[in-house]
């Protein structure tokens, strides 16, 4: 018997394969916390993590350790030394989504599909110089209902973004 509860729990604890194959994109994050907090949103959904560099940390920060917890150790991450390089190994095919304050298109009208890879900027800044204006009708905005907010947290952002994009995809 406590055989059988004990292999019940190892098969809760497996993971469970994702068919969305959904990549999230963090273009030069400067806040360890909120790249260990998207980590652990890109684990619980499946998702594979692209880090591209410069970023405003060590890998192996404390607080972005804290903040992914025991998870970051499992997450699918890659790393990018440089931002044009990566763009050019994306598949053309990939369907490309940029979030940003400044998108003239809202997150409710993105038609996810599966292996789409969705960029976020960074918390300074955003986006490097360009690379909206390069990808015009592709950048989305998520919806801000009080002007006194200028924008919400990257981690926030990213949460929404990955489950809104698993909600049309199907669980
Ligand atoms: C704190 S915001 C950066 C603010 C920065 N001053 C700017 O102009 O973009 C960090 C990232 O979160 C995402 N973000 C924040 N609020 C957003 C919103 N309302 N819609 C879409 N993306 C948003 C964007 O990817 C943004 O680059």
């Amino acid at each position: 018997m406590a055989e059988t509860i004990g292999s019940f729990y190892q098969t809760l604890l497996m993971p469970t394969p994702m068919p969305h194959n959904l990549n999230v994109v963090l273009v030069e994050p400067r806040i360890p916390h909120n790249t260990g907090s998207v980590g652990r949103i890109c684990l619980a959904t499946g998702t594979a993590l692209h880090l591209v560099e410069p970023l405003g940390f060590e890998i192996n920060d404390y607080h972005l350790r804290r903040a992914g917890l025991d998870y970051w150790e499992h997450v699918t991450v890659f790393r990018h030394k440089d931002l044009r390089a990566f763009l050019e190994s994306v598949p053309a095919h990939a369907p490309k989504f940029f979030f940003s304050t400044k998108g003239t298109r809202s997150l409710f009208d993105c038609r996810f599909e599966k292996g789409s890879y969705l960029f976020f900027g960074n918390e300074v800044k955003g986006f490097p110089d360009g690379l909206l204006e390069e990808n015009a009708g592709r950048v989305f905005r998520v919806p801000q209902y009080d002007a006194r907010v200028r924008s919400l947290n990257l981690a926030n952002v990213a949460s929404v973004v990955v489950y809104e994009a698993i909600r049309q995809l199907g669980p």
